[in-house]
């Protein structure tokens, strides 16, 4: 005889039970000089010890003997939740696997949602990355604040599912008030602010970063902060309490109540006091941040921030890019967009990365002799606006300005005079072009691609 039960069958609350036995022959119709045995579906005979580990729901079988074939074909119902870290380990490889530094890419991210956020914003645009690394405030933390459109609770509940991109999102709990994806007009290189893709960014941005994101934001005509926490130690908690780590809380509040805030966390209670009198933002609250990454973004704050004026260069300074001499060559529109970045430590430092004049597309702009631009039209109707400059071997010297953060190409030994060789050698690794998706620039992306 086979049959399914579970482990919550009553039959099996009367173990230890004298009539144990006989109540379970009653219970399954066993005649009574039948022995049978209860096994798991990976066949382990489940005695008093064993029954006591079972998880509720798990599919047994009441057999002959442990070994019986089974007569009938039985379905066992499993669950496959993705482990915690398919959510907290999702960057690493991804930021590494590209060979770059991977610190600015994950900033990059949460720039890119602050740029989408803010899109629509009719005064200026703010995206503030604060790094509040004075101990005096609490535990260090990576802020990223904008004066965008803010999430509902239900908009904050889809930013922590994993790849569920705005393509496939339900954006509201009414049907009747879901509004589907609308691709941007085309606008001059694209600068169209709709930098979001797969649904993972942020996510895989924070956890690389540190090992706890705080959400907080308020949206738009509601007078209401939502706020979600999602970290290592919560998840972690949550398996050993064999509860769902995929489930939650959002705390919903009044603009500047940080009552709710721990004095490791004292820097919290700045950045929510300034909430009140905002239309809409959001922050999002980095913490656990490891100290290697600590060091990186002190001690090499030039370089980081070189690299992201670099990757938002026509966001920053208008489509036609920062033209240092030639006021001519300047956009007209300028787009409000400040991205800010402050250390808070001792000494405090704050730059705004329009501020900075030797990224790399600056220098590439700056040291052309001159430019060819071209747009291409795709077949699924795409834009594509392109720039070829004209960077010349002068007087022994290339004039192609030098990326100190990138690894240069080994020149071949039978290279010699050879003329690629030497091209190599002034362009390093890079590859010839360089993309930049939606106006922003996707480091190490070559044209195939
Ligand atoms: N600063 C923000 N302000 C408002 N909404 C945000 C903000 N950050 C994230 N969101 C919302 O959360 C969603 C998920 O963000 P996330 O970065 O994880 O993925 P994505 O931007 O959709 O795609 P990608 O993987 O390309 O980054 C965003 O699409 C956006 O709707
Ligand atoms: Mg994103």
């Amino acid at each position: 005889m086979v049959t399914e039960i579970s482990a919550e069958a009553p039959v099996l609350d009367r173990r230890g039970d004298q009539s144990d036995e006989a109540a379970r022959k009653k219970e399954f119709a066993v005649p009574s000089d039948q022995r049978f045995v209860l096994v798991t579906t990976d066949r382990t005979v489940v005695n008093d010890g064993k029954y006591k580990e079972l998880q509720d729901g798990s599919t047994l079988y009441l057999l002959q003997n442990k070994d019986q074939v089974l007569p009938v074909a039985t379905e066992e119902n499993i669950n496959f939740v993705p482990h915690y870290n398919t959510l907290i380990e999702s960057g690493t490889f991804e930021y590494f696997a590209e060979g770059q530094k991977s610190l600015p890419c994950a900033l990059a991210e949460l720039v890119d949602n602050a740029l989408s956020a803010t899109a629509k914003n009719t005064e200026g645009r703010t995206i503030e990355i604060q790094l509040l690394f004075d101990r005096t405030f609490g535990k260090p933390a990576v802020v990223v604040l904008d004066n965008g459109c803010g999430m509902t609770s239900k908009q904050l509940n889809n930013w922590a599912v994993y790849r569920l991109s705005k393509f496939m999102r339900e954006n509201s709990t009414f049907e009747s008030e879901r509004d589907t994806y609308v691709r941007p007009e085309p606008v001059p290189r694209s600068l169209n602010s709709d930098i979001s893709y797969f649904g993972v960014g942020g996510k895989q941005a924070a956890f690389h970063i540190g090992d706890s994101v705080r959400m907080i934001t308020k949206p738009i005509n509601s007078p209401d902060v939502h706020e979600l926490v999602l970290s290592k130690e919560e998840f972690q908690k949550k398996e050993q309490n064999k509860e769902d780590v995929f489930k939650g809380t959002i705390l919903n509040r009044k603009p500047g109540d940080y009552s709710h805030v721990t004095s490791s966390e004292r820097f919290l209670q700045e950045v929510i006091k300034e909430e009140t009198g905002k239309d809409s933002f959001t922050a999002v609250v980095i913490t656990g941040v490891c100290p290697e990454h600590i060091k990186y973004l002190k001690q090499d704050f030039s370089e980081w921030t070189r690299q992201l004026a670099h990757i938002y260069h026509y966001y920053i300074h208008g489509a036609n890019g920062n033209h240092k001499t030639d006021n001519s060559l300047r956009s007209n529109v300028i787009p409000q967009i400040d991205i800010l970045v402050t250390l808070r430590d001792k000494p405090s430092y704050s730059m705004n990365l329009r501020k900075v004049e030797d990224d790399m597309q600056t220098l590439y702009i700056n040291s052309a002799v001159d430019t060819f631009e071209f747009k291409v039209k795709t077949s699924e109707g795409g834009t594509v606006d392109g720039v070829l400059r004209y960077h010349p071997f002068l007087y022994d010297k290339e004039t192609y300005p030098k990326d100190l953060n990138v690894l240069q190409a080994p020149v071949e030994e039978d290279d010699d005079e050879n003329e690629s060789g030497t091209m190599n050698q002034a362009r390093g690794k890079r590859d010839i072009f360089e993309c930049f998706w939606n106006g922003r620039l996707i480091p190490y992306t070559t044209v195939s691609e």
